[in-house]
């Protein structure tokens, strides 16, 4: 039955379609489970589905219509009454009034990423070609495990790992598996590289008899001080705990210190314990640093250590057109982590991890009977489970080959190089701003800075002990105020910014990802933090000439 026709029939008929639904008083559980059945997802019902999927898009597409900010600003206390009030066991009587409910509980004060004015976390905008993915994939709901909940769907996964590795020059032996996000991806790379090494150390004689906590002890993982937490987070669900992960200085420019890298390992090896893996970040989460690949990639294999890069943010200079150099050097990984949830527009969620070596992939693999046995393999059956540190697994790898099918590489590289050339404007007129500090210059997409402005006049202030002896506001100061703005103008709903620190000091941070966003969006963002800290300045220079 062509589906097309009937979506405009359904904009006649929604209203109608669901009032026999529930909430009403049903005689008996037969008559119950029978109009429960017009709610399952079939050939019976598809007309419904349709109606309802619709009016559903339809409330997000008035929502977008009519929003002006990135939230409201609404409180805690305020959504869990509003939530807490909702009686789960009482079904209102169809979708409309269900859609109603849910602006009240979620769209109305929801946080919008695609809003100008949101520039905190690593969250971009999505795609339209991907939200078609979405609605198809979770309709179909295809299960990744296994060739026999499928079929096509394994493939098109199989094909978009060749291109992504294809992209990353990991050669022609190269495999990989979609995850649910960064962390994921680096947990499986850091387990691979874990049970790499504990099989080469079961080679030793040495180590004849030794259970596996006894090796797990000798194993250490380097990474950058910049590094994302799920490096330590993995490190601890292996077995390893967080101290097995050795964190490395940076350099000024905040990208790992091939020198104090050489110098950790050198210590640990002397002191007869095992390098296992150095993990580079390809983008990190503050500074969009970009480390050293091939200098860290010749110390880890001098150690005979995994290469492993996190280019969760990072991932998306695969496809641009103007910084696509600065992923040079993933061709000597053993495994890369790319975040297509981040810089390829895509809706949560979409990961991958490619490995160089497909081999390195049966460090995950067994065999359940029920499910992928070994005579499945043998047969050569393509059961993506064998791959996978998850069993059910969306099939988010649609998202991304309708988004390359309808929009092309190209046109997803370009939008990252809008906001990295963005960041670039927005660095410039930073730096020009007496009032706020740069803590680095923009790598990739974010800028991690301070309010700290000169005070003049200001006596309360300095008699308060709030200004340094030029005048400018104290580091200590600072620290209280500028997570004070931020709390302020999230509370305004007027714009979301983050927050992080740098060296034990409170810093801003945008990260920006809209390609949409202008140079005056964001200035309108930096005008509303200086008003903002002006302002709370103000109030604690009062409060110290009232006290
Ligand atoms: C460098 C880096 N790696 C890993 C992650 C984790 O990714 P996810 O949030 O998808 O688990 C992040 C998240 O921001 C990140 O910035």
């Amino acid at each position: 039955m062509p589906l097309l026709p009937r979506v405009d029939e359904m904009y006649v008929d929604e209203n109608r379609v669901g009032e026999t639904l529930p909430g009403q008083d049903f005689g008996s559980s037969v008559e119950l489970a029978l109009a429960a059945t017009n709610h399952l997802f079939n050939t019976r019902n598809s007309t419904r589905y349709v109606a309802q999927v619709l009016q559903g898009v339809n409330a997000v597409a008035t929502k977008l219509d009519r929003t002006t900010r990135p939230f409201t600003g609404v409180g805690p206390a305020e959504m869990n009454a509003r939530i807490g009030a909702v009686d789960l066991d009482q079904p209102l009587p169809d979708t409309a009034a269900a859609l109603e409910e849910l602006e009240t509980v979620y769209l109305g004060d929801a946080i919008y990423f695609h809003d100008a004015k949101y520039a905190a976390h690593l969250n971009c905008p999505v795609v339209i070609p991907a939200l078609v993915g979405e609605a198809i994939l979770s309709a179909v709901n295809s299960s990744m495990d296994t060739w026999d909940q499928s079929a096509g769907a394994t493939m098109i996964e199989r094909r978009l790992i060749d291109w992504t590795a294809e992209r990353l020059q990991l050669g022609a032996a190269a495999d990989g598996v979609f995850t649910s996000g960064g962390s994921q991806s680096n947990l499986q790379a850091l387990l691979i590289a874990r049970n790499h090494a504990v099989a080469g150390l079961r080679q030793e004689p040495a180590n004849a008899g030794l259970r596996l906590p006894a090796l797990l002890e000798k194993l250490r993982i380097f990474t950058s001080a910049d590094s994302h937490f799920s490096i330590q987070k993995s490190a601890s669900m292996l077995g390893m705990g967080f101290d097995a992960v050795i964190s490395v200085p940076c350099a000024a420019d905040h990208k790992m210190d091939p020198a104090a890298l050489a110098e950790a390992m050198a210590e640990t090896h002397d002191a007869g314990l095992v390098p296992m893996a150095v993990v580079a970040t390809a983008g990190t989460t503050d500074f969009g640093a970009v480390d050293p690949l091939a200098d860290l990639a010749a110390l880890a294999r001098a150690y005979g250590a995994w290469f492993h890069i996190d280019a969760a943010y990072g991932g998306g200079l695969m496809v641009s057109g103007r910084y696509h150099h600065l992923l040079d050097g993933t061709r000597l990984a053993d495994s890369v982590t790319v975040d297509f949830h981040k810089t390829f527009f895509q809706p949560v969620s979409s990961s991958a991890l490619l490995v160089r070596d497909r081999a390195m992939l049966q460090h995950v693999t067994y065999y359940a009977d029920y499910l992928n046995p070994e005579s499945a393999a043998l047969a050569e059956i393509p059961n993506q489970v064998d791959k996978s540190i998850q069993t059910t697994r969306r099939f988010d790898a649609l998202k991304l080959w309708l988004t390359l099918r309808i929009m092309g590489a190209d046109a997803i590289g370009a939008l990252f190089d809008e906001a990295i050339d963005l960041a670039g404007r927005v660095g410039s007129v930073m730096a020009a701003d007496d009032d706020f500090e740069l803590a680095a210059d923009p790598q990739l997409s974010t800028l991690v800075f301070r309010y700290r402005p000169r005070v003049t006049g200001a006596d309360a202030l300095a008699d308060a002990g709030l200004t340094d002896a030029h005048g400018r506001l104290s580091e200590d100061a600072a620290d209280t105020l500028n997570p004070a703005i931020r709390a302020a103008v999230f509370a305004s709903g007027q714009a979301v910014v983050a927050g992080t620190k740098v060296a034990g000091r409170h810093y801003l941070k945008f990260t920006l990802l809209n390609a949409e966003a202008t140079l005056e969006d964001i200035s309108e963002i930096i005008g509303l933090l200086r008003r903002t800290g002006a302002q709370l300045l103000a109030n604690a220079s009062n409060s110290e000439v009232s006290a």
